[in-house]
């Protein structure tokens, strides 16, 4: 007979290695498949939108989907096409699907650019120092969304409900950031960064 004493022993060592594998395992672990179908109907595939008014999720730093996903799922931030599908989404399906979209390849861009329009738009972004949150190259850090090949579209509209609706659920510090600024501007700044290439 082993000793009592051993055989607790062994079981805790069994479980902690049991529970290490465990959470290597889960941090590895895609998204549930259906769910990542649902959400690619919407946001494209591998998080490369097709649809004007729907952002693309892919190269998004990690924090900011979390954060986004968590505020969305509790009806802090308001996406009417999006009510219940993140109803029962756990935190730890959040982080699989934040690491997830983070680490896929933004698409190429491949808009029609207007020249004299991206230039007037980057003006303005190198005037209104975006890039000292966003950085130079608009690709984001921890909360603060990536913004180079976004949807022009998407970009335009959430620049106006931040500067004329700074609601529930989204920072202030992007109202201040816009104050003043017309329509036509933002409508340069979004073509600018919807095109952005490095120079
Ligand atoms: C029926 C369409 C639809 C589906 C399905 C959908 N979304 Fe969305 N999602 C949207 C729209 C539209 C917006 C932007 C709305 C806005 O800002 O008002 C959005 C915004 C987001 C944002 C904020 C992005 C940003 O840059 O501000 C995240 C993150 C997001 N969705 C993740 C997901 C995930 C993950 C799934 C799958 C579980 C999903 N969405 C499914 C339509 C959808
Ligand atoms: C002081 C830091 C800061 C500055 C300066 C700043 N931003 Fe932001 N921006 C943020 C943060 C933080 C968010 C995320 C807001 C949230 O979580 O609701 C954001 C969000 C955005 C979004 C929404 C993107 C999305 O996917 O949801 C756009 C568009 C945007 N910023 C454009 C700009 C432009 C254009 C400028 C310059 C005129 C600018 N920002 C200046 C911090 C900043």
């Amino acid at each position: 007979m082993p000793n009592p004493e051993t055989v607790k022993t062994l079981g805790r060592a069994l479980a902690t290695v049991s529970l290490l594998f465990l959470v290597s395992h889960v941090k590895a672990q895609l998204p549930d498949a259906g769910r990542l179908a649902l959400c690619a109907a919407c946001h494209g595939s591998l998080g490369n939108s097709q649809i004007a008014a729907i952002p693309s999720l892919a190269g998004q730093p990690r924090v900011f989907l979390e954060n986004q996903l968590v505020l969305i799922r509790e009806g802090l931030r308001d996406i009417p096409p999006m009510k219940g599908i993140l109803d029962n989404v756990k935190d730890p399906e959040i982080i699989q699907l934040a690491t997830y979209f983070s680490s896929q390849t933004p698409a190429k861009v491949k808009g029609n650019i207007d020249g004299v329009k991206y230039q007037r738009g980057q003006d303005l972004s190198r005037k209104m120092l975006c890039g000292t949150c966003h950085l130079p190259d608009y690709a984001g850090r921890q909360q603060i969304p990536r913004l180079a090949g976004q949807q022009e579209v998407f970009l335009l509209y959430a620049m106006k409900q931040f500067r004329d609706h700074s609601g529930p659920g989204r920072d202030t510090i992007m109202s201040a950031s816009l104050y003043g600024l017309k329509d036509n501007e933002l409508d340069d700044i979004s073509h600018f960064l919807a095109n952005f290439k490095q120079d």
